[in-house]
């Protein structure tokens, strides 16, 4: 899996206005999401995991502010300063219908990208499926939205293959592997139905007979006239004149469909020919949380994040879904924030864990870390409570997360805290305890 940052938050701040004063969500937070990695978000309610999900997401509310920090991709663009410009933020001077704006911007610029490059799945598979489109419409219209031009080479490529390519593919495929392929493809002018012919040749489920069948079955799908002028009219950048794209539309969402089953039949789901025609209150919840999941991976985005996905599901369905997760992470490129208040569902998933409180990291570490060598006492009080084999009463955790409106001065869990000193009111630090190990609490300042 290849390394690097895929998004660095550097001390970003988010606060909500309302009527009954400023909620501080974010106070600060230092975070980088790696490529390919899961990164597991932790904290009791009401720390910021869902503000940070959204922050980076773009879906703030409007009542929210950013008054410091940066979301930086991995290409270099930070997200905020971008829509902000570099003013420093003062309080008394903070004018709302400004900031509304800023925030309404903010959302717009990253909406953009949102689908493509950044997508989210909520707790609530309901509501992030249209209730009145089928499923396999429902994941065309994503693809269709954010990368057309995928969907126009593959059903152009459809319109020219003939039995006679498929017969000299499923060749090199016996011969060379899927390597020989691409190649073949591209001389052919049939780039766009690899991936079709991949998708059925890598399934365990048939035999070798039955998939060759079904390789040259895809010659069968022959356009109309007017979907393929349509088609060849859209590639040249023409599918915003409403005619054209009225010509391209159908194909383009019968390609989309086709574009659902493979993505479905990736993630383990059955019978995709039928899954696709239902309606969303025609699955079970598991399903439909499968499929939100396929939506959010349908344009091979950079970052998925994940908001409590299984908190509303019963342990068997949740334990398939974490399986999914963690096969996904194997097949894609992808990086996932997994947002739970629940360790042990994160420690069946991630790779490394922050534990948040209060707007602030307490402490991130690779998985094994923060389960055997768990450094601040808050994330140890949340292991603590975690039933085990040994330990199967459970211990409620002590005393309550501080109000959002009126943080206390240096560290938050202070309050809380059996270690807590004076000092401890004064400390804002993160210290890394070994590279890859960071703390945030004055036990260990010298102890580097
Ligand atoms: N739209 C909003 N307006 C005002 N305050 C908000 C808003 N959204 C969140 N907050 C406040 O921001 C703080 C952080 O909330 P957030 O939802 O991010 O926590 P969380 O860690 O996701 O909690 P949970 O585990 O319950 O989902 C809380 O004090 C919350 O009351
Ligand atoms: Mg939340």
């Amino acid at each position: 899996m290849s390394e690097g940052p895929v998004i660095k938050i550097d001390d970003l701040h988010v606060y909500f206005f309302t009527r009954r004063g400023i909620y501080q969500a974010l106070r600060g937070v230092n975070l980088t999401l790696n490529k390919g990695e899961v990164l597991g978000l932790a904290g009791e309610s009401g720390s910021g995991k869902s503000t940070l999900g959204l922050a980076i997401m773009g879906l703030l509310p409007r009542n929210a502010i950013i008054p410091k920090g940066s979301i930086i991709l991995g290409n270099g663009t930070d997200l905020v300063e971008k829509i902000r410009g570099k003013a420093p933020f003062k309080k008394d001077k903070l004018n709302l219908r400004k900031n509304e704006l800023l925030i309404r911007n903010l959302n717009k610029h990253l909406q953009k990208i949102r689908g493509k490059r950044i997508s989210m799945v909520f707790q609530e598979p309901m509501t992030a499926l249209n209730p009145v489109l089928q499923i396999g419409y429902q994941i065309a219209e994503t693809v269709l939205y954010h990368d057309a031009e995928r969907l126009i080479r593959r059903a152009l490529a459809r319109e020219k293959v003939t039995r006679e390519d498929l017969r000299n593919m499923i060749k090199i495929l016996k011969n060379e592997g899927e390597r020989g392929i691409y190649e073949y493809a591209l001389k052919a002018g049939l780039n766009g139905i690899e991936e079709q012919i991949f998708a059925i040749w890598n399934r365990e489920d048939i035999h070798e007979a039955k998939k060759e069948k079904m390789i040259i079955d895809l010659a069968k799908d022959k356009l109309g006239l007017f979907e393929r002028i349509g088609l060849k009219l859209a590639r040249k950048g023409m599918l915003k004149i409403p005619l054209i794209s009225r010509l391209a539309r159908r194909a383009l969402i019968k390609e989309g469909y086709r574009v659902a089953k493979e993505l479905l039949s990736s993630l383990g789901i059955p019978q995709v020919d039928s899954v696709v025609k239902m309606y969303p209150h025609e699955l079970s919840g598991g399903m439909r949380q499968r499929v939100v999941i396929a939506i959010a991976l349908a344009n091979n985005p950079d970052v998925v994040i994940l908001d409590e996905p299984t908190s509303a599901l019963d342990v068997t369905i949740q334990a398939q879904i974490l399986e999914l997760i963690r096969n996904l992470r194997k097949k894609t490129n992808a990086a996932f924030l997994f947002i739970s208040h629940d360790l042990s569902v994160l420690a069946e998933v991630s790779d490394r864990i922050a534990i948040m409180y209060a707007g602030k990291v307490m402490e991130v570490g690779r998985v094994e870390q923060i389960f055997e060598e768990p450094l601040h006492p808050y994330t140890k009080m949340l292991l603590d409570v975690i039933p085990t084999m040994e330990k199967d009463t459970l211990k409620p955790a002590k005393g309550t997360i501080p109000d959002a409106r009126y943080p206390p001065p240096g560290c938050p869990f202070a309050p809380r805290c059996p270690f807590a000193k004076e000092d401890c009111l004064k400390f804002d630090r993160e210290i890394a305890v070994t590279k890859d190990h960071i703390v945030s609490c004055i036990l260990y300042e010298n102890k580097k």
